[in-house]
């Protein structure tokens, strides 16, 4: 009886690690990666160019999972949240390269640095308006 207690408590907690996504990957983030910043700096034109190629490089590589709206899916977190606004520009490049691939997040490192940029530079521009995003690195285009 209580080792059918102790495995099913196993499985719950073990449901719950895969599928609840917790922001856990910040904390692995290094000072100088949180800080690193967008090779397209705070200048908006070069940011809205970046975030339009973002948002082809988003539809081919990332709406199969996280929604054409960036939503989510299933298990699969929305890029529009509180949390996403609060992170970093390096936060997202360090996500972006390294993956999460225990949660089911996969590495990006294959697409060139810049076109990891260009994403970057479309989900910021997706959390703008998010609650709060006035308190990340990024300046908000007049
Ligand atoms: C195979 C499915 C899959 C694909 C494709 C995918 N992701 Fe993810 N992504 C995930 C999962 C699952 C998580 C949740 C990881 C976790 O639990 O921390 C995630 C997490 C994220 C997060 C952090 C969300 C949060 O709230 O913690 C961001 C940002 C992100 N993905 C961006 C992208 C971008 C940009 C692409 C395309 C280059 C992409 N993902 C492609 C499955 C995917």
């Amino acid at each position: 009886m209580r080792r059918t207690l102790g495995l099913t408590c196993l499985f719950l907690s073990t449901a719950i690690f895969l599928y609840a996504a917790d922001g856990a990957w910040l904390h692995r983030i290094s000072h100088a990666d949180h800080d690193r910043t967008s090779p397209f700096g705070n200048d908006p034109a070069q940011l809205q160019n970046a975030a339009a190629a973002g948002a082809q490089l988003f539809q081919n590589n990332c709406a199969k999972c996280h929604g054409s709206d960036a939503m989510g899916k299933y298990s699969r977190p929305p890029i529009i949240s509180e949390r996403i606004a609060h992170a970093s520009d390096g936060d997202l490049f360090w996500l972006l390269t390294n993956g999460n691939p225990w949660k089911g997040m996969p590495p990006w490192m294959m697409l060139p640095a810049k076109q990891r940029w260009q994403l970057v530079a479309y989900i910021r521009s997706l959390n703008l308006n998010t609650p709060d995003s006035s308190s990340t690195s990024q300046e908000k285009p007049q």
